[in-house]
């Protein structure tokens, strides 16, 4: 199966306006009187792959949360290109086609693969994702779409295979491909995936190098926070690096690899 069969259906063409761009304007995260997030003015552009990385705690999921609403910043404001994200609940994004994966794999276990990645699709689908699952002709047309749609974000990560399998039965780094499965299902125009390669062996984190940068495309917003430094490296065109909730650096990777604040942050602990 093609890769464009799930790459973003419109990709601007030269010339037109740029695709909208996910940004954080002074974006705050406190609890209790701990300050999680310090006023972040961040750029997410389309057609970039992002890396957000930093030390345990820097605030990378917490920002995360903060873009997809799971978490209501306490200070700040978030837009999709133009659009205020404020107030929009996750489901609410998610169908403005912001999606993200999990630090922690949340699949369902009580169905297949191939139906917890049709759960990905299910913003596209008038009668819903449960109705497929009834025997009504428009549930089984759109089933039918649904499982066409799941078989081509499973195979674009290898792992067609596994469709008809439980996620139980599964090894854990190939449970989380399946969770980028159910992500880029739907055709995201923002795509976060939080440590997607967390778990995976060197084989599957490979696999998901190569089917990140297949993945980047025009019209997408990517942004991959990740301990694995070599992944990040040669991927990423821009990275931002948090520290306590603070930006300490942000631009190309090279230029991030050579900044003194960033390798003082990583002195030790990471590969560079
Ligand atoms: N719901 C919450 N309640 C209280 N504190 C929280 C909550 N969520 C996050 N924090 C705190 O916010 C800080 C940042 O956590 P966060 O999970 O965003 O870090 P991270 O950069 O993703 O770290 P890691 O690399 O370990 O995943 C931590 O001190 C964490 O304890
Ligand atoms: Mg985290």
């Amino acid at each position: 199966m093609s890769l464009a069969s799930i790459a973003p259906a419109s990709v601007t063409p030269a010339g037109t306006n740029p695709a909208p761009a996910l940004t954080g304007q002074g974006v705050a995260l406190a609890f209790g009187g701990i300050k999680v997030l310090q006023g972040l003015d961040v750029t997410f552009r389309a057609g970039e792959i992002t890396g957000l990385i930093g030390p345990n705690g820097a605030g990378k999921t917490s920002l995360f949360n903060c873009l997809t609403g799971a978490y209501r910043p306490t200070g700040g404001t978030i837009h999709y290109g133009t659009a205020p994200l404020d107030g929009l609940s996750p489901a609410e994004r998610a169908r403005k086609g912001i999606v993200r994966s999990f630090q922690t794999v949340a699949l369902c276990p009580d169905l297949t693969v191939a139906e917890n990645v049709m759960m990905g699709l299910a913003r596209d689908y008038r009668a819903g994702w449960a109705s497929a699952f009834l025997p009504l002709a428009r549930g089984r047309r759109e089933r039918a779409a649904m499982m066409d749609g799941a078989m081509a974000a499973l195979t674009t990560l290898g792992l067609e295979r596994t469709a008809s399998a439980y996620p139980g039965a599964l090894p854990p780094g190939t449970q989380r491909l399946v969770e980028i499965a159910r992500a880029i299902a739907g055709k995201p125009s923002v795509l976060l995936l939080d440590e997607p390669a967390a778990g995976l062996n060197t084989a599957e984190t490979r696999e998901l190098t190569r089917a990140l940068r297949r993945l980047a495309a025009p019209d997408l917003v990517m942004v991959v926070v990740e301990h694995d430094m070599d992944l990040v490296m040669s991927i990423c065109d821009r990275i931002t690096v948090l520290n306590f909730g603070t930006i300490v650096a942000s631009g190309a990777p090279d230029a991030i690899r050579r900044d003194p604040d960033v390798q003082r942050i990583y002195l030790g602990t990471e590969d560079d």
